[in-house]
């Protein structure tokens, strides 16, 4: 191949701008794999990218995209053979590697887990960081002692990629589940996917004593600032809360009352840098037991082409996400 499209985003005096273009190999970073990339999916990493909204790129011009599904076309590392089907999630891709909105990327053979038995390229992205993320927080909520008889999981962010894909896991793992949402219109939606419960965030009484009346058994927090802050104040003695994100506000703020008092955890949620064993064994489990039952009737929102992607990312910085949109090569 001589050419190939490429979403990329660059830096001039106005401010950021993508834009769809013809780019070579020699335009990528290097990588010991080349894949011909099948599909990638929007994450609010890459909405924050795309739009300039936030300080994801660490050099430009930079292909967006920090997910990608497809086909070993040539490898130099031993692990990997044409024809070989693979993923990558987070890994610097999109960051500061070239990343998965472009038809072909050159990827660090550590970055590149074999496509799982019992997952579809598409389904992969579907999943996507998202559901990587996901299945971290689960695995270390599981590992810190969450157990179902704690009682019920507050998920925030719920109607987001991360949100609505730990909404099923947690219902697939036995855990009761309550979706804190902005968005109450879309209970069916969150009901469909796992939450027993749907509590509308406005509605929310969030307290101001370090201490509140206990009603979660754990949570799952994709917003921070002063929803991560009520969590603390109402989570109940032992249990967990992942935080994984700053949709709302990168705040951390609060007392030590819950975690001296109640034993509650704050447990940090990693997606980019992640040991490669975990990696494997979180998509063996995403593909397997904590398979998403549907994934792509219920996570997926739509197959967009690359052209389609700045106008998505502009919803999701907007915070109108509800599922995920997958990005088809
Ligand atoms: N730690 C990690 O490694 C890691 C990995 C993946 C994602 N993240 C972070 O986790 C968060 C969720 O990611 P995602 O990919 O699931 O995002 P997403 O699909 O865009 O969903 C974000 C959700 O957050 C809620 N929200 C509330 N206020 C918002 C606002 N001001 N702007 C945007 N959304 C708002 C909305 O849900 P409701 O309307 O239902 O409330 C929205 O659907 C982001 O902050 C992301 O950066 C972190």
């Amino acid at each position: 191949m001589t050419s190939f499209k490429a979403l990329r985003i660059h830096q001039t005096p106005s401010g950021v701008s993508a834009s769809l273009e013809s780019v070579t190999l020699e335009d990528l970073t290097p990588g010991e794999v080349l894949v011909r990339v099948a599909f990638s999916g929007l994450n609010y990493k890459d909405a924050l990218a795309v739009t300039g909204r936030g300080a994801i790129l660490r050099s430009y011009p930079r292909v967006a995209g920090i997910d990608l599904s497809g086909v070993v076309e040539h490898s130099s590392d031993a692990g990997f053979k044409p024809g070989d089907r693979v993923l990558a999630t987070g890994a610097g891709l999109g960051e500061w590697l070239d990343g998965g909105f472009a038809e072909y990327a050159r990827v660090p053979a550590d970055a590149l887990v074999p496509l799982p038995s019992g997952l579809s390229l598409l389904e992969a992205m579907a999943l996507g960081t998202a559901g990587f993320t996901a299945a971290l927080a689960l695995r270390r909520m599981l590992e810190n002692h969450q157990d179902p008889a704690h009682g019920p999981i507050a998920v925030t962010g719920a109607t987001g990629g991360v949100g609505g894909i730990a909404l099923a896991l947690l219902k697939r793992a036995g855990f009761a589940t309550a979706a804190i949402t902005g968005k109450p219109e879309s209970g069916a939606f969150l009901r469909e996917l796992g939450a027993d419960e749907v509590i509308e965030r406005a509605g929310l009484d969030l307290g101001r004593k370090p201490l509140e009346k206990a009603v979660w058994g754990g949570a799952v927090d994709n917003l921070g600032g002063e929803v991560l802050a009520y969590l603390t104040r109402t989570v109940k003695p032992w249990g967990n809360i992942a935080c994984i994100g700053l949709a709302q506000s990168p705040a951390l703020t609060g007392t030590v009352m819950p975690l001296i008092l109640r034993g509650v955890s704050l447990l940090g949620i990693h997606s980019v840098q992640v040991p490669h064993a975990w990696r494997l064994a979180l998509w063996g489990q995403l593909a397997g037991p904590w398979r998403p039952a549907g994934i792509e009737q219920r996570i997926v929102r739509a197959v967009i082409g690359l052209e389609s992607v700045p106008e998505a990312a502009e919803a999701l910085v907007a915070g109108q996400a509800r599922g995920r949109f997958v990005v088809r090569l």
